[in-house]
């Protein structure tokens, strides 16, 4: 197997292990692409949303959030275009039963072409050593020029494809490409077809009387549809924006990878109303923005880059989503676009209510333009999962894994560890518990030895142990151990709450924007 999966299934057990994640009703055998956060998953999760919420709405005094209800009016997501578009191009394999995802297939054709581009360039950076010029290589170089152009035709031909509805070319290029089933080989393939990703469900308590909803596939429409609400009773000043986090379902095709793909998950959006002609100069300005907020995470510049859309979407004029080095390579995180004034108009035209803005300074009324940012809960849970979480050979010889996640991010923030419960450490040690539980979330454990409590800590991501001995009892002094240095340094505990908040504090990351 190869090792990029080893990595994988370590991560998803860690996970399960230490409260983290847990598959969906996993006592009914599960339910596929659904998972449940534990514990440690939950606080993790929560810790996320703040770090996002506190950045958008409590950092700009132009955002303002919402959370709108999940069931929404059917016509929304006919305006929207998602009944109608919201598609994905499906195919079955005839033999294996097995159903893909037809661009799916053909993407990962070429990105085992770019793999082999990139052997190449790794085998002529061994040969030529210090001499070697990447950028002339690539330019030059027969066989990864033949790799790239190849990726450039196949992606554009299956663009124009989908693009045009003909979906038999689709078919007949996974057909000329010898596409086969990953797993069994299998060439033996049905005709591509457009598979509507939204879950359908009814409202009302009679069969013939209920009215067909759907569960909300994103949650930008709850903000569009209401603007002129939270407009008005804001008294907001174009540009500005309304935050949401909220769970969006998809009936994805095909669910892989943990939860980077889900059929239930969070995303946190937001959308910037803009006058009509700047809405490309706050594009601008939002990805940028956005790196820098990923950026302050501390995950690594090199594992974030940007990837510009050159096929957009109907309702864009600019798209960009910032791509993450996932364990299984760089894949989507976010997006960004300029989603014109698309929605609101149509919004206007199916429910017949102006959603119009006027402009003192221009002294006119328009549709306002829209930047959108929207970033997954979960895929931004993997990203901070699996960055962080770290085998590491000690000075000993001996091993540790450690979940090194930013500590305003880490579920627990300190955890208590008297070294025997008996002779009063352990009341000392619930006395500090109960002092620090007001500004902390905190664990109070006695038993196992210390060496293992500490490394139960270090799993689950704790910044910080303080260990209760006899000598406390005398001088109210712990000892605190640092996670990821390990040093261990003699404090007072009335230095505690200071030293806890200065390492932890959200303060911490929302500075670095
Ligand atoms: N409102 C725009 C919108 O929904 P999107 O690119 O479809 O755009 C935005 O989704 C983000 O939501 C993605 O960048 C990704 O992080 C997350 N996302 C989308 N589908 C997902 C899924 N099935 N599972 C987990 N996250 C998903």
């Amino acid at each position: 197997m190869a090792k990029q999966e080893d990595v994988f299934k370590k991560l998803i057990s860690h996970a399960k292990e230490y409260g983290f994640i847990f598959p969906s009703s996993e006592i009914y055998d599960g339910l596929s692409a659904i998972y449940d956060y534990g514990q440690n998953g939950a606080e993790l999760k929560n810790n996320i949303k703040q770090y996002w919420w506190k950045a958008m709405v409590q950092l700009n005094d132009n955002i303002v959030g919402i959370d709108s209800a999940i069931f929404m009016h059917p016509t929304i997501w006919k305006a929207s275009g998602h009944v109608d578009a919201f598609n994905d191009p499906l195919i079955d394999n005839k033999d294996s039963k097995k159903r893909f995802r037809a661009d799916v297939l053909i993407e990962d054709y070429c990105a085992k072409l770019e793999e082999k581009a990139q052997k190449e360039i790794e085998k002529a950076a061994k040969r030529f050593g210090d001499a070697f010029d990447k950028n002339e290589f690539e330019n030059t170089n027969p066989r990864v020029l033949e790799y790239r152009e190849k990726q450039k035709t196949i992606l554009s031909r299956m663009a124009q494809s989908l693009e045009k509805e003909d979906l038999a070319d689709v078919k007949a290029l996974i057909e000329e490409l010898e596409i086969a089933d990953p797993d069994t080989g299998s060439k033996n393939w049905t005709d591509v077809r457009q598979f509507n990703l939204m879950f359908g469900t009814k409202l009302g308590a009679s069969a013939d009387t209920a009215t067909d909803l759907y569960l909300r596939p994103e949650t930008a429409q709850g903000i569009f549809v209401n603007f002129l609400n939270v407009q008005k009773t804001s008294r907001q000043k174009l540009p500005f924006g309304i935050a949401q986090i909220g769970k969006a379902f998809r009936n994805e095709i095909v669910a892989r990878q943990f939860i980077f793909r889900m059929r239930e998950f969070e995303q946190m959006e937001m959308q910037y109303f803009v006058p009509p002609g700047t809405e490309l100069g706050f594009y601008e300005t939002w990805k940028e923005k956005r790196l820098n907020w990923h950026l302050a995470l501390g995950l690594g510049a090199e594992n974030y880059k940007f990837h510009d859309h050159e096929k957009l979407a109907h309702y864009a004029n600019a798209a960009a989503d910032i791509e993450f080095k996932f364990p299984f390579g760089f894949k989507e995180l976010e997006g960004i676009h300029s989603r014109t004034d698309f929605d609101l108009s149509a919004h206007e035209k199916h429910s017949g209510r102006k959603l119009q803005y006027f402009d003192a300074e221009r002294n006119e009324n328009y549709v306002p333009y829209v930047v959108e940012t929207s970033v997954g809960l979960d895929r931004l849970f993997l990203a901070i999962f699996s960055n962080s979480l770290k085998d590491e050979v000690l000075e000993d010889g001996s091993e540790r894994t450690v979940l090194s996640l930013p500590p305003a991010l880490a579920p627990v923030k300190a955890a208590i560890l008297p070294l025997m419960k008996k002779d009063g450490l352990g009341e000392y040690g619930e006395k500090i518990f109960n002092d620090l539980k007001y500004d902390f979330n905190m664990i109070y454990e006695d038993k196992d030895s210390i060496g293992k409590r500490y490394r139960r800590q270090d799993a689950i991501g704790t910044p910080f142990c303080i260990t209760i001995d006899h000598d406390s009892l005398t001088d109210n002094t712990v000892t605190l151990r640092d996670r990821d240095t390990m040093k261990q340094e003699r404090v007072a505990v009335a230095d505690l709450r200071r030293i806890i908040d200065e390492k932890t504090n959200f303060r911490n990351l929302l500075s670095k924007i």
